[in-house]
């Protein structure tokens, strides 16, 4: 890699359906910018009459490639080209296939994209699934062009219907389509010359276009990214390298590090001949630091305002790529930005038919090419963005036995950044070898958090015992933590006050953690009367914390009053009593409701149970 390179040629990339004229766009392109010698096109027009065929363009660029194979040293893949203002390259040669694993692992990366519709066709199964694909590579701002103009008489009507349908897909993918070009690639019009057949268009050519193609416009705006690529040791230096993903580096600046959470000022930039004060989105820089902490490949760099976040569950949408179907729980290898971790999908949510966005309901388990959204989980912390907010490091591709099987943007909404929760200062959780993956795959079954609310008397502790019997002789390891037994220990001294309380939620949920942390399925029997209070212990673990809520009146309990102690709350012998002094706030979305008014203890364990197993059991524990 050289330092401090900057990106000079746009690279494009075409998608669309197989046949709507890739080869041929790119063959008349570089047959009207004179890229073609005029003797190749004479003789092929030659060849084709004599075999009675006619004249396509794309032979033209298959007759380029063909002379380009028996030259070792020409990269295949690469279609170079020039117009008055520039050099671009396209760097997906039709038919060659692994464009999309490359600009998934980041191997290239496209400037601009280009969307090829037939005119006459219009809107296909593919062209959605590549739309999609554009979205999904981050590439939300697309050329469009509308080929085989010819074949449907120039008519202006027919290519706006098309327009119209596009725009109302691409609209609902989140695609921003910044120009349609009426082309006919077989007849020349539009691509590098203004066509006469198209009077109605008073638009720019596609060549003029991408001309006017504005390559860094977004990339400089966001705030800085800069996975570390490497740390080199230059005499006595440590120079860390990388890309500048997105934003801009200066000398001097406060650089922010995850996951290591640390901050450090940068020193010196090191380039030959010369180093400049600042580099951009595009650049490749190495450079110092003031202070020696530990830094690794993978780690994110970014400025102390706006930071990534730290993450070890998040959604995702997913474009599988492989044959090999996806399996819930197995362990796969992520790479994103320069990292790799292991993960394992605890969750297909939905698989999504691309073709009108509603989830296919007949089966969770995508197959080759489908889109699916999915929960991720890994036990190391990764530093990642939301794709809404960068699409350089909002996306990653997923591997298996070292080929890439998924290509993934994600999405940090619904879980929480682990940066501010688990690092306290000078406080480094250590990563132990054994993993909470080996302990599910041992105990056959993942470790959940089932947290039982509901007021005193409403049948949890007892709900509680039974569960736990009846999961431990299927031999799952499973541990109830309790409200009065915890109150008698590691909770001794909290009375019933809000603070108290809220305390007492905090460390039950912590020794959860704990206790889910080493594999187990923990029966939490807490009535936790406050709705923030449970959020925050659902905040700890989301991913495998479930809330049931175990219903029962004010005045079922009051009668049943097992303990007496609502007697006593009534008669003002005991302060702050829930449902009497003291408030319950009910659960307004529960994983489950065990209503004990209306079933038997039976039915509600039963209900229990199921609902364990079908969440977090995996095989034989039945
Ligand atoms: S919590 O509100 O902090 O979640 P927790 O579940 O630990 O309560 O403890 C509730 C148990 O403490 C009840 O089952 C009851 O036996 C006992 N208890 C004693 N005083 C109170 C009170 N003022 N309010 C509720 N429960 C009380």
């Amino acid at each position: 890699m050289s330092l401090h390179e900057s990106v000079e040629i746009p690279k494009v990339v075409i998608v669309g359906h197989v046949d709507h004229g890739k080869s041929s766009l790119i063959g008349r392109l570089m047959y009207d910018l004179g890229e073609v010698p005029s003797e190749k096109y004479e003789e092929l027009k030659l060849v084709s009459e004599k075999r009675g065929m006619e004249f396509e363009y794309a032979f033209l660029l298959d007759a380029l490639q063909a002379e380009r194979d028996q030259g070792i040293t020409i990269d295949t893949t690469q279609i170079f080209f020039k117009t008055k203002k520039r050099k671009y390259v396209f760097i997906d040669a039709p038919g060659h296939k692994e464009f999309i694993r490359n600009m998934i692992t980041g191997a290239s990366s496209a400037d601009i994209a280009v969307l090829i519709i037939d005119g006459h066709e219009g809107l296909k199964e593919q062209t959605k699934k590549h739309a999609y694909l554009l979205k999904l590579l981050g590439l939300d701002n697309v050329i469009c062009l509308f080929n085989k103009m010819d074949k449907i008489n120039y008519d202006e009507r027919k290519f706006l219907k098309v327009r119209e349908k596009l725009h109302q897909f691409t609209t609902s993918i989140g695609i921003n389509i910044t120009a349609t070009v009426p082309v006919s690639a077989k007849c020349g019009d539009n691509i590098v010359n203004k066509s006469k057949n198209l009077g109605w268009y008073n638009d720019k050519t596609f060549c003029d276009i991408l001309d006017t193609y504005d390559i860094n416009k977004d990339s400089d705006k966001l705030p800085l990214r800069l996975p570390v690529q490497d740390i080199y040791k230059i005499d006595d230096k440590r120079v860390i390298v990388g890309r500048i993903e997105t934003g801009e580096l200066k000398l001097n600046d406060e650089l922010f590090f995850l996951p290591s959470n640390e901050t450090v000022k940068l020193k010196s930039f090191e380039a030959w001949p010369e180093a400049k004060k600042k580099y951009i989105s595009g650049d490749n820089v190495g450079f110092t630091i003031e202070d020696q902490i530990f830094i690794d490949k993978g780690n994110l760099i970014s400025h102390l305002t706006s930071r990534p976040k730290l993450m070890n569950t998040f959604e995702a949408n997913l474009f599988w790529l492989s044959e090999k179907k996806l399996k819930v729980n197995k362990q796969y290898l992520m790479k994103i930005n320069t990292g790799e971790y292991n993960i394992f999908i605890s969750q297909v949510s939905k698989v999504i038919d691309t073709n009108n966005l509603n989830s296919k309901n007949s089966s969770l388990s995508p197959e080759k090419n489908d889109v699916c959204e999915v929960i991720i989980h890994s036990s190391q912390l990764i530093p990642m963005d939301d794709f809404k907010d960068n699409q350089k490091t909002g996306r990653f591709c997923i591997l298996d036995e070292e080929k890439i099987i998924a290509g993934g943007i994600i999405n940090l909404q619904n879980f929480p950044d682990q940066k501010d929760v688990i690092q306290t200062k000078n406080i480094k959780p250590v990563s132990f070898s054994v993993t909470e993956i080996d302990r599910a795959l041992r105990f056959n079954h993942r470790s959940a958090i089932i947290w039982m609310t509901g007021l005193s008397g409403s049948g949890k502790s007892t709900i509680a015992k039974e569960i736990e019997k009846k999961l431990f002789l299927k031999n799952y390891n499973v541990f109830v933590l309790d409200g009065d037994n915890l109150r008698a220990g590691i909770n001794r001294g909290l009375g019933f006050t809000t603070e108290d309380r809220t305390e007492n939620i905090r460390r039950t949920a912590e020794v959860a953690r704990l206790f889910s942390q080493a594999g187990f399925i923990v029966i939490v029997s807490l009535i936790s009367p406050y709705i923030s209070e449970r959020k925050k212990a659902r905040d700890i673990r989301p991913e495998i914390f479930k809330e049931i809520f175990i219903k029962a009146s004010i005045d079922e309990c009051k009668k049943r009053d097992v303990k007496g102690f609502y007697s006593k709350a009534i008669s003002g012998e005991i302060e702050n009593f829930t449902g009497i002094s003291s408030p319950y706030e009910d659960p307004k979305h529960p994983d489950l409701i065990l209503n004990t008014e209306k079933e038997s203890i039976e039915e509600s364990v039963k209900k229990l149970e199921n609902f364990i197993i079908k969440e977090f059991g995996m095989t034989n524990n039945s």
